[in-house]
């Protein structure tokens, strides 16, 4: 008898359907779509994790491990369960499925299947093992919250839990149109948490609302983001790069009828700047080419303020805008000579760019078989330099 657990059960109750991987980062679009030799590329690419030397070593406020073993004990299990009063968090993500005809089309087959740990897992199984992984740290880190999936109509995706909802957005879910169909989507889902919370009478419990990639792992609780800064309507990541400042890969909304109308004015300038200026790269960058452009068009502030790993909130037409480091709240494994000089002590997401979704499952077979997230940590910090095959 074949036991099934979990969203491995599900898998095998999906028809045959091809999953192509779907919005999992922007990065990760420009790998798949850049690959023309397939062989050759997946030669590069590394079957098992390999450990190089943790960045960041001797630095303040940053992880010290010795291989995987952390020297700083940086989060307590308690830390989980605590709950901030008057809200909830909704993670928000778009999730697509393409099926056996397009498959077909491109005449790949849905064979070279990869191994992780003891499971392995056909290219169609692989990006909703991803969505299975970023929702378990979810449920770890934030167990209050809900996960609404955003999806096609046309996509045959089903998922037996409480706290998931999927939710069907018309649009276009073309390869080609992906990055656009996703800031689509996220107005069309603001747009209808603000009919439902203009037809409640009062308003009770406000949900907040965090727009994430699916291949990054919640490592810490990040409800405290909307009361330790009170004012902010809506959040964005930064880094220190001059051309990409902003990443649009986890994006927060206030509940309040204010900041959602507000989030909505400013996606929808974002999306206009796509497509009116970025289409070329509407496969990969546009995104967040255009969220830098809206930002800088409408500058009140200094840019230099993106070179400091600070939190700070800004207005932009009128909308309060949170600015949060990418180092804490979107963390991606150094991808250079240690361009974030190690991860720090109080990282809260990891995102699992490109290459390394192999390492995202790796972390979380790891995480549960030591329980302990700190030595988890370390793992990623020490092996995201590669390139892996998953
Ligand atoms: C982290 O661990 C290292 C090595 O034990 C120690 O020197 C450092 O002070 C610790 N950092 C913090 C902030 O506790
Ligand atoms: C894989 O299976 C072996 C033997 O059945 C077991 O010892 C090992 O812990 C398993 N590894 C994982 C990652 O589950
Ligand atoms: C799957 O294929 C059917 C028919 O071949 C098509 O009608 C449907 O739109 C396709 N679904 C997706 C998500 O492309
Ligand atoms: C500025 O904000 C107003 C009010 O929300 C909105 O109607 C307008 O479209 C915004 N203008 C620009 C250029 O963003
Ligand atoms: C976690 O480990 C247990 C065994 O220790 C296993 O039964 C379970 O399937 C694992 N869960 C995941 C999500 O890997």
């Amino acid at each position: 008898m074949m036991k099934c657990t979990g969203w491995r059960c599900l898998l095998f109750l999906l028809p045959v359907i091809f999953l192509l991987p779907h919005i999992f980062s922007v990065l990760e679009l420009h790998h798949s779509s850049a690959i023309k030799d397939p062989l050759k590329k997946r030669a590069q690419k590394l079957d098992h994790l390999v450990f190089g030397p943790a960045a960041g070593v001797a630095l303040q406020n940053r992880m010290q491990c010795q291989g995987t073993k952390a020297l700083n004990k940086t989060r307590h299990s308690s830390l989980f369960h605590a709950s901030h009063p008057g809200g909830s968090i909704a993670f928000v993500s778009v999730f697509t499925v393409y099926n056996a005809s397009i498959n077909r089309r491109l005449k790949r087959p849905d064979s070279d299947s990869v191994t992780v740990g003891n499971v392995s897992y056909t290219k169609s199984e692989r990006s909703m093992a991803i969505l299975d992984v970023f929702a378990r740290f979810i449920q770890l880190t934030m167990p209050r919250s809900h996960l609404f999936i955003l999806t096609d109509p046309a996509s045959d995706l089903h998922i037996d839990r409480k706290w998931i909802t999927v939710y069907p957005i018309q649009g276009q879910y073309s390869r080609e149109e992906l990055m656009l169909q996703r800031i689509r989507s996220y107005i069309a889902f603001l747009d209808s948490r603000l009919k439902e919370l203009s037809k409640k009478k009062e308003i009770g419990q406000i949900d907040h609302y965090i727009f994430t990639d699916t291949d990054i792992a919640v490592v810490d609780d990040l409800s405290q983001i909307f009361y330790e800064y009170p004012d902010f309507h809506l959040a964005l990541t930064f880094r220190n790069n001059k051309e990409q400042p902003l990443n649009s890969g986890f994006v927060a909304v206030r509940g309040t009828l204010d900041g959602i109308q507000r989030a909505k004015v400013f996606l929808m300038e974002v999306l206009k700047a796509y497509s009116t200026r970025y289409m070329k790269a509407s496969r990969m960058l546009g995104d967040q080419l255009a969220l830098a452009w809206v930002v800088k068009s409408h500058l009140s502030f200094d840019l230099r303020r993106f070179a400091k790993p600070v939190a700070f909130v800004e207005k932009i037409n009128g909308t309060s805008i949170l600015f949060l480091p990418c180092a804490n709240y979107n963390w991606t494994p150094p991808e250079g000579a240690g361009q974030f000089h190690g991860m720090p002590l109080d990282v809260k997401v990891i995102h699992f760019k490109g290459s390394r979704k192999r390492l995202m499952l790796e972390a979380w077979n790891y995480f549960n078989s030591s329980s302990n997230m700190d030595d988890m940590l370390c793992l990623i910090l020490a092996s995201g330099r590669a390139k892996y095959d998953f």
